[in-house]
């Protein structure tokens, strides 16, 4: 028989923006004796742990059910604690930091020595961000170590966008989970690699790489992304996804909606999400619906819907994808990996 020890999870309501110390101080002092604290960013939840103790960053590992060749991001209040965990910090990492820190982009760098191998999956490298937030950055201050956080869901699972989603994921195996309210942005930060000759976009966020190519002045390669061994199945209906759902979850092309969509889901029951296409193409359709226009709306709301969509006994959620253009670069990447294949793609292997 297996023994699970459960921790009390306490649930603590935090401004983001003018967080109280008290609180953070109590945080703070949670995570200096080795444990866990998950905390909103401006991305999403983060679910962290000393970066430089390997006993508690092992902790994130056993609690996600996270697989541990999957390096963590290392958070820092500022570019000088940054600084202090890689070995080496380049002129594209300087103009980078100074234009986008703090916010959502990570940076892969040499990593120093005070970064245990647990952290960076054994590699030899380090993912470095400071949050947007000042809940994290003055909880990080009061702790003073880095801070390790993947986001704050069960491995594989949808990322948390609000205090409530990490509740649901991790209740029971985090001390405390600070609840500044919904991400702002709503995705992941944008990780680029910095540790090679030409830098390279791991994943795409909402800081789009002709941003960050504008800043450094040089092109920035695509991938391959940091889960495309994951995200590309070898056999149709196997594959292992990330961000993804319980219920099948599918993508649709927007010439695919009519009269297609019927004939497939004859007798099923499905939500259906439109992005960046008029809303009226979906309307009838499916017993959930939602239309978003922007990719800034859709990210923020993104991951809450989803989870909301999972939670509904539905036989499909189906989603039609926005359109190939930058600006939604980084939530076609999300959908891509939260969903098998396009249902024509599905038709085509059955
Ligand atoms: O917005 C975010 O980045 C959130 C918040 C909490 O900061 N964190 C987050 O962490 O999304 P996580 O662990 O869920 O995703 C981090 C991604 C993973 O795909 C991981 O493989 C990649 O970054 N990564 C981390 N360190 C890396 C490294 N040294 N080299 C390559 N990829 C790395
Ligand atoms: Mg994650």
């Amino acid at each position: 028989m297996s023994h699970h020890m459960s921790i009390k999870t306490r649930v603590v309501q935090v401004d983001p923006d003018r967080p109280d110390l008290n609180v953070l101080a109590a945080a703070a002092s949670i995570i200096r004796k080795g444990g866990l604290v998950a905390f909103t960013t401006e991305t999403v939840y983060g679910l962290g742990a000393d970066a430089t103790n390997s006993e508690a960053v092992t902790k994130i590992f056993a609690a996600k059910g996270r697989p541990s060749k999957n390096p963590l991001i290392v958070h820092a209040n500022d570019s000088i604690m940054a600084r202090q965990c890689v070995a080496a910090w380049s002129d594209d990492a300087e103009k980078l930091a100074n234009h986008f820190w703090p916010g959502p982009l990570t940076l892969i760098l040499p990593r120093s020595a005070s970064i245990p191998d647990i952290v960076t999956a054994g590699g030899p490298t380090v993912g470095v961000r400071v949050p947007g937030l000042a809940l994290p950055r003055y909880l990080i201050m009061l702790a003073q170590v880095p801070i390790a956080a993947p986001s704050a869901n069960r491995s594989n699972g949808v990322s948390p966008t609000l205090a409530s989603h990490v509740y649901r994921d991790l209740d029971g195996r985090v001390e405390m989970i600070l609840d500044g309210g919904p991400c702002r942005v709503g995705l992941e930060s944008t990780v680029l690699d910095l540790s090679r000759e030409t830098p390279r976009l791991l994943r795409p966020g909402m800081l789009s790489r002709t941003q960050l190519q504008g800043v450094i002045g040089r092109p920035i390669n695509l991938g391959p992304g940091v889960d495309d061994e994951v995200a590309q199945p070898s056999s149709p209906g196997q594959m292992t996804l990330h961000y993804a759902p319980r219920t099948c979850t599918q993508r649709l092309d927007l010439d695919s909606l009519d009269p297609g969509l019927d004939d497939h889901c004859k007798g099923k029951r499905f939500a259906i999400m439109n992005l960046g296409h008029p809303p009226h193409l979906i309307e009838n359709k499916g017993e959930l619906r939602i239309s978003y226009e922007g990719p800034d709306a859709a990210a923020h709301d993104l991951y809450a819907r989803l989870r909301l969509w999972d939670a509904a006994g539905l036989d499909l959620i189906l989603i039609v994808m926005p359109p190939d253009v930058e600006d939604w670069a980084a939530i076609r990447d999300r959908i891509c990996r939260a969903s098998g294949m396009s249902h024509f793609d599905r038709a085509e292997a059955r």
